[in-house]
């Protein structure tokens, strides 16, 4: 199997099922990334793992350097990544503690560094990206849902956070045909596309969006959806270890 690069968003900051073997700081062109690469293995595979907003996490989603992050994945020998992210559930299939396996998404992030080809002017390039998400990759992580019910489509929205969106914006991304909303994954997505790593994205679904229901969204329903979601997805991951 290739090595398979996990970065972990809110909710997963560590994953205790790692057999952790080592860690590594590595520097890039682009400056730090959120935090060290953890190498190790489970269920016999190599693996890396890193925490998309720092260990602890302190990083928010519009400060997180993208670019060093996937930089640092593809120097330590990322050959596919998936991407694991919190997000708020729109449309009535991606209800609190749901997986999904994304397969499209449209991107409402502003002023993030989101490309490595542009310093040089010779140097743009214009990447196709119909299908932002690596066929082959979503299609292990659904087959290795067993048990569990997830949705195997969606389209995410990426805003730009740190707030969450009003209820106003959540029926605009709703209009767009947006199924998830959530603030990581983009500019993730291309700067892997750009360093032609596969990614796929587990989208954990940690409260209905802005709207969806009565009242406020509390940071406490959030964690505490996420803690189930989770559960799920070192599940799911596990299973997609031990079949491919
Ligand atoms: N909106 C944006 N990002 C999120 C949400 C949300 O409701 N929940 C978790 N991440």
């Amino acid at each position: 199997m290739k090595t398979t690069a996990i970065i972990g968003g809110s909710g997963l900051t560590e994953l205790d099922s790692l057999n952790i073997t080592h860690e590594k700081e590595i520097a890039t062109p682009y400056g730090k990334p959120s935090a060290a690469c953890v190498f190790g293995e489970l269920a016999g595979q190599k693996i890396i793992f890193l925490a998309r907003h720092g260990n602890p996490h302190r990083i928010a989603p519009h400060k997180i350097n993208y670019r060093a992050n996937l930089w640092a994945l593809k120097q330590a020998g990322a050959e596919q990544i998936i991407a694991v992210a919190a997000v708020g559930g729109i449309t009535p299939q991606m209800p609190p503690a749901k997986i999904a396996i994304p397969n499209q998404m449209i991107d409402y992030s502003y002023g993030r560094e989101h490309t490595y080809f542009a310093e040089d002017e010779n140097a743009v390039k214009h990447i196709d990206f119909t299908m932002p998400y690596d066929k082959t990759l979503r299609q292990q992580l659904i087959n290795s849902a067993n048990d569990l019910t997830i949705e195997a489509t969606g389209v995410y929205a990426c805003t730009q956070g740190p707030r969450l969106e009003t209820a106003a914006e959540i029926r605009r991304l709703e209009r767009d045909g947006c199924d998830l909303v959530g603030m990581t994954g983009m500019p993730e997505a291309i700067l892997a596309r750009e360093l032609e790593i596969p990614y796929a994205c587990c989208a954990v679904v940690a409260n209905w969006a802005a709207g969806k229901v009565e009242g406020e969204i509390s940071m406490d329903e959030i964690m505490q959806n996420l803690e189930q979601g989770m559960a799920d997805t070192k599940q799911l991951l596990q299973q997609f270890f031990l079949s491919n």
